[in-house]
């Protein structure tokens, strides 16, 4: 599954590293955002992995 060529689970796997930066560092508070943006983003965090996987075990 690609999107212009592109690994959809490839994309997802980077946006999934982006977004563990983000919690580790607003979690830790290096980074200091309101904090509501933790959660939020945590939850689409768990989201966002668990398409990654599912798409990446369907096309092995
Ligand atoms: C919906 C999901 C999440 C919620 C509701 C949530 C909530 C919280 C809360 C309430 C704290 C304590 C902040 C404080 O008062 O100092 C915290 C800390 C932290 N969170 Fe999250 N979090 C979520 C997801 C994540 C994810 C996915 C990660 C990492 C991938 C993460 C990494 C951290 C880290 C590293 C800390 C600091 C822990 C410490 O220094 O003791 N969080 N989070």
């Amino acid at each position: 599954m690609t999107i212009a060529g592109v690994s959809i689970v490839l994309l997802l796997g980077i946006v999934n590293l982006i977004l563990v930066v983000f919690q580790v560092s607003t979690g830790k508070k290096w980074v200091k955002v309101h904090f509501a943006w933790h959660r939020r983003l945590g939850l689409l965090l768990l989201f966002t992995a668990l398409i990654h996987a599912v798409l990446a075990y369907l096309s092995r």
